[in-house]
């Protein structure tokens, strides 16, 4: 590990996850020996200029999960390049498994926290679209510190974003819903393409695990999707 890398000398206080205990199964484990030095990057050693060339389209999802979504959208889209990032190693693994085994190319796929990765790895300009499915809602109010989707993170991805690029959020937790729509709002920025205080439709995203679950609790979903200025 470099001593010098900005991810390890100006780690985030407040994190957007909680670590969660889980072993990786056997085959995630030789899924990260066998196929790590092919999909993975490592941002405390690499830079962006060494993994993408500057013509790549990048799409980066935040907190892929177990990744089978991240998987089947990079499926249907191979002329662009999906960069996965998630901090819950089995769900690494496991990303990297179904990667393996179906030789996707258009996959990479970061270890780490997003917020710093962003702020360090990626420069302005860089991303043609984010995606941030049904990220943590932290729904105790002491706990609203928490959430990724602040005013400082919606300006960092603003930022990264290419020229009307798009910011695709979905939850299926009503007030971290409306928190978003307030938030992104805000900034300057970024437009409502469904128009100002509308959520929008789900389009065609696969749907995810942790949407499945929600579904199955009776909740809605919200979509909601800000488009860079021109
Ligand atoms: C509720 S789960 C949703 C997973 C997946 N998107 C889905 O819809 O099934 C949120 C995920 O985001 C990850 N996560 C939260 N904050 C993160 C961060 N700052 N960087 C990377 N991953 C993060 C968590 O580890 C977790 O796997």
């Amino acid at each position: 590990m470099s001593s010098t890398s900005p991810l390890v000398s100006h780690p985030r206080q407040i994190k957007s996850f909680a670590l969660r205990q889980g072993r990786k199964t056997r085959a995630q484990q030789e899924a990260m020996q066998q196929f790590w030095p092919q999909f993975g990057i490592d941002p405390r050693t690499q830079t962006f200029a060494d993994c993408f060339s500057p013509e790549a389209h990048l799409v980066l999802e935040i907190g892929f999960g177990m990744g089978d979504t991240l998987l089947a959208m990079a499926a249907a889209e191979p002329q662009n390049t999906f960069i996965g990032i998630e901090v819950h190693s089995p769900g690494v693994g496991r990303l990297l498994h179904l990667v393996g085994c179906h030789q996707i190319q258009n996959i990479r796929v970061i270890q780490a926290d997003a917020v710093e990765v962003l702020r360090d790895f990626f420069p302005d300009a860089s991303l043609e679209r984010v995606q941030l499915f049904f990220p943590d809602p932290w729904p105790k109010k002491r706990h609203f510190k928490r959430r990724i989707v602040q005013p400082e993170f919606v300006q960092l991805i603003a930022k990264k974003l290419k020229a009307s690029g798009l910011f695709h959020l979905a939850t299926d937790w009503q007030p971290y819903a409306e928190h978003m729509l307030t938030t992104l709002s805000q900034n300057s920025e970024l437009t409502n393409i469904a128009g100002k205080g509308q959520f929008t439709d789900r389009g065609d995203r696969p749907m995810t695990k942790f949407e499945q679950r929600g579904c199955d609790l009776g909740h809605a979903i919200f979509d909601l999707k800000f488009r860079k200025q021109a």
